[in-house]
């Protein structure tokens, strides 16, 4: 028996994950298997640094400290063989946010800004929500593993005069880790037509055992010049409510100017418990880490056994990391708005639709499987009757 499965109950610990049927419209009952947020329970070295924060009861402004910043050094050269400077962190309450920040602080009204579809929701409306030209490179499923096509990449970049791109690495929800020639190619296309590249890399310690994931500075420190990644504690060790992430940004003037609109809109400060919570992490996580991800790449390899022995229709999107699954409902022949009515009512799942990732993910659906296995078996079972019941 693994820590990871034991099942703990959410409920009524304001999780959006848990609790938030009534408020989004989602029937009791369905199973929430949603929200990239995992079911387990921190590890405790984290939970210990909380406890002692907490002790101390006084929380004013917080300010990182030289240990903090050295814990992730210490983590990035570590996992990732990617030593960086202190100076070239800057701590804010959240990715999505730092997508926004950049595309303010680099990019004008009109401006070109491309993504990957299907891609994490918040892309696109980080592009269209600020009065910027939404410009897509569409991912293209090529015998169940998700590609770039390269040549609609460069087209597109020079086509439209696209000043930035907003890279996912690894991919959400695709589970696409990307290879240091897939990186260098981007790169290479990037700087030829001079855009910058957010590379938002949260996902960057999810990787199943054997696959490493190169943070987008790493193969080639020629890139810095012109990138800023996006990192947080907050997916790979539990911690997004605690909303702490570090951006890091080599190039100097760059990161001048992201700090400077950070602080223009008043987003430059972290929370106490997080940077407590962060610090623990990448400190003590190593050992956590691998565990979780073993246990995660089991719970993948349940969930593909179990769809090619019961549900040969539906097929999963061969993943490199995460603990998101990306299926294929499109052989089962509905239109999107059916196959959400399917899940949710008939099958009793709350997974993420398709659609939401781009129109380009419309026949899917988005499967967080950071859970104990006996919530995926009852997710397997109940999809099985429901799709036994359509009698295909
Ligand atoms: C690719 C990606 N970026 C950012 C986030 C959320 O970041 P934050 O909670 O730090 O704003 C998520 C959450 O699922 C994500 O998948």
């Amino acid at each position: 028996m693994s820590c990871f499965d034991k099942v703990v109950d959410r409920r009524g610990t304001c999780s959006a994950k848990w609790d938030g049927h009534e408020v989004l419209g989602v029937p009791c009952d369905a199973l929430p298997l949603w929200v990239a947020d995992m079911d387990f329970e921190i590890m405790p070295q984290v939970n210990e640094a909380i406890r002692r924060r907490t002790e101390h009861a006084v929380y004013g402004y917080p300010l990182p400290s030289a240990e903090y910043y050295a814990s992730i050094q210490g983590w990035m050269e570590r996992r990732f063989n990617w030593p960086i400077e202190k100076d070239w962190i800057l701590t804010i309450p959240g990715v999505v946010p730092a997508l926004s920040l950049a595309i303010q602080a680099f990019t004008r009204p009109g401006d070109a800004v491309m993504i990957q579809p299907p891609v994490y929701p918040p892309f696109a409306n980080a592009v269209t929500g600020h009065g910027r030209k939404l410009v897509k490179n569409p991912l293209v499923l090529v015998d169940g593993e998700y590609k770039i096509d390269f040549r609609d990449f460069e087209e597109k970049i020079a086509g439209n005069g696209v000043r930035l791109f907003l890279l996912c690495s690894p991919h959400n929800p695709v589970g696409r880790v990307w290879s240091p020639a897939e990186l260098k190619q981007m790169a290479e296309i990037c700087r030829a037509y001079d855009v910058l590249v957010v590379s938002d890399e949260i996902h960057q310690d999810l990787v199943y055992p054997g696959v490493r994931h190169y943070p987008f500075t790493q193969p080639d420190p020629a890139w810095w010049e012109r990138a800023i990644v996006c990192t947080a504690p907050s997916k790979s060790f539990n911690l997004a409510g605690l909303q702490t992430s570090n951006i890091i940004i080599a190039d100097p003037d760059l990161r001048q100017k992201f700090a400077e609109t950070a602080r223009c809109w008043g987003i430059s400060k972290v929370n106490a418990i997080g940077l407590a919570a962060c610090q623990a992490a990448y400190t003590h996580g190593d050992t956590w880490m691998d565990a979780v991800m073993a246990y995660i790449a089991e719970n993948k390899e349940y969930v593909r056994r179990f769809l090619a022995e019961n549900l040969p229709r539906i097929q999963m999107a061969r993943p490199q990391g995460l603990f998101l699954l990306w299926l294929d409902f499109r052989a089962l022949g509905m239109t999107a708005e059916e196959l959400e009515h399917f899940l949710l009512h008939k099958a009793g799942l709350w997974l993420n639709q398709g659609y939401t990732f781009g129109e380009e993910g419309a026949g899917f659906a988005r499967l967080n499987i950071g859970c104990p296995r006996s919530t995926l078996e009852t997710a397997m079972e109940r999809l099985q009757a429901a799709v036994g019941a359509l009698g295909l």
